[in-house]
Parts: structure tokens; sequence; C-alpha cells
């Protein structure tokens, strides 16, 4: 059911594999890097992505409104924080939207870009990139942080891979079954800075007590005697 391609080098899995869903690749192709010379992240940051990380793409093609494509990648989330304890042990966080942290550092990120057509999605690529061998660039070391150096030694980012897709595969039948509301706790669960006291940035400066998502996936922050709901933004 996977259609798997390996670059060894590629400028970005992410911009390869949107290229290939508008072409009309099918749902579960997928596309890794050894590494990329232009990896980038959420609101088109650069992402650092030398040869030994984890770097990947793949097409999803959902029918379900726009609305719920920020579920998909909480989802996401899950499933990566899920498939890292189980393959490596170790307990990580997801700081709000989709960072993935060890303590204090990301390890990981995930972006979502997709094509609608009224609405509907036409497909959803959701791009990972997990910081495993790779050296980090100095600028990057207090704030990011890599698996062989939380473990102490060299580990293998395709037995995550397919951790991974373990997961995603199962809870995401689930999810298109069942809904999100199911995931919410874990989501929950797993959130880096629950009821702390937080900063969103999305445009506006949001500040309140993290109250963590609802059942609808929007972020709940208590703000003196109002809740407000955020759909999107970042965190500190
Ligand atoms: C973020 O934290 O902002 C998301 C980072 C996503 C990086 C991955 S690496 C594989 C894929 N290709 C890219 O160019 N970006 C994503």
């Amino acid at each position: 059911m996977n259609n798997i391609k390996i670059y060894k080098k590629i400028d970005s899995t992410q911009v390869k594999t949107k290229t290939l869903a508008d072409k009309g690749a099918p749902q579960w192709t997928i596309i890794i890097a050894q590494e990329q010379t232009k990896g980038y992240g959420r609101l088109k940051r650069e992402w650092s992505s030398n040869k030994g990380g984890l770097w990947f793409s793949f097409i999803l093609k959902p029918k379900i409104d726009a609305g719920s494509i920020q579920k998909i990648s909480f989802v996401a989330s899950i499933s990566l924080i899920r498939a890292l304890k189980k393959q490596f042990g170790l307990k990580t966080k997801i700081k709000w939207v989709n960072d993935i942290f060890y303590k204090n550092k990301k390890i990981a990120g995930i972006i979502v870009e997709s094509s609608l057509r009224q609405n509907k999605i036409d497909w959803l690529v959701i791009g990972i990139g997990v910081n495993i061998n790779n050296d980090l660039p100095e600028e990057l070391k207090n704030i990011s942080r890599s698996i062989k150096d939380i473990l102490g030694k060299k580990t293998d980012g395709r037995k995550l891979l397919s951790a991974f897709f373990n997961e995603f595969k199962t809870m995401y039948a689930k999810f298109l079954k069942s809904g999100f509301a199911v995931f919410a706790d874990e989501y929950n669960k797993n959130l880096k800075f629950l009821n702390e006291e937080v900063k969103i940035e999305n445009g506006k400066t949001i500040e309140g007590v993290n109250r963590g998502i609802d059942k609808e996936g929007r972020l709940v922050i208590e703000s003196g005697k109002t809740l407000k709901k955020v759909v999107t933004g970042s965190c500190r």
C-alpha cells in the first residue's frame, strides 16, 4: 500500500511530495531523504537537515473538511510521541501546535500542507523531521537536540519511521471512523506547559493559562474569567 522513495540528497521532501501530489500521486506515497538542502518548517522557517536525521513527507487524501486538517496533525504528533517511547524509551512532550520536545529542547517538528477544493481536501502532505544522528549547527544547540545526543549513541531512524507508521495508520483509521474527540485526552496528557501560564502569538498576543485542546482541537486559554479558543499560532 505504501509507495516509498528514498533520496540521498534533495532540496526538500516536502516540496517533492507536494509536486507528486499535484500530479496525482496516491495516498501513502512516502518520500524520505538522507539529507535536505532546503528543508523548511512552519512559517517557512529554515529546517536544518544534515545527514543522519529522519526527514520524510507523505500524502494523505482524507474525504473531510478543511477545518479538520489541524486534527490530523495532532494525530501525527501523538503517533510520533508513542513511536519515540516504544522505539527509544523516550518520554517526549508536544509543544502546541506540533513541536516535539525532550525536556527543554526540540527534537522533532511536523508540518502539514494542503491543497483544497471548495473547502474539501484534495491532498495533504505531512512532513516530519526528527533529529536522530545528525549534527546540529552551533546556533541551534541551545534550543534543539538530537536523539544521538540524548541516548549517547547512534540509533536507527528507519526503525522510528516504521514505528511511527504503525501507530499513525491505526490512529488515522480510528480518526476517520470516530472523529477527533477520542484523541484530545492523549494529546493533552503529553502537552508541554499544560496548566501553566503561556503566551500565544498568532498575529495577536494571547496570554493566560494553557488548559489544553478541546474536543474540536482548539487550544483553550483561560484569561481571567474568559476562555479563549485558539486554532493556530505558536506558544512560548
Ligand atoms: C516545524 O517544526 O516547523 C516543522 C519541521 C518539519 C521538517 C520536515 S523534514 C521533512 C520535511 N521536509 C521539509 O522540508 N520539511 C519537513
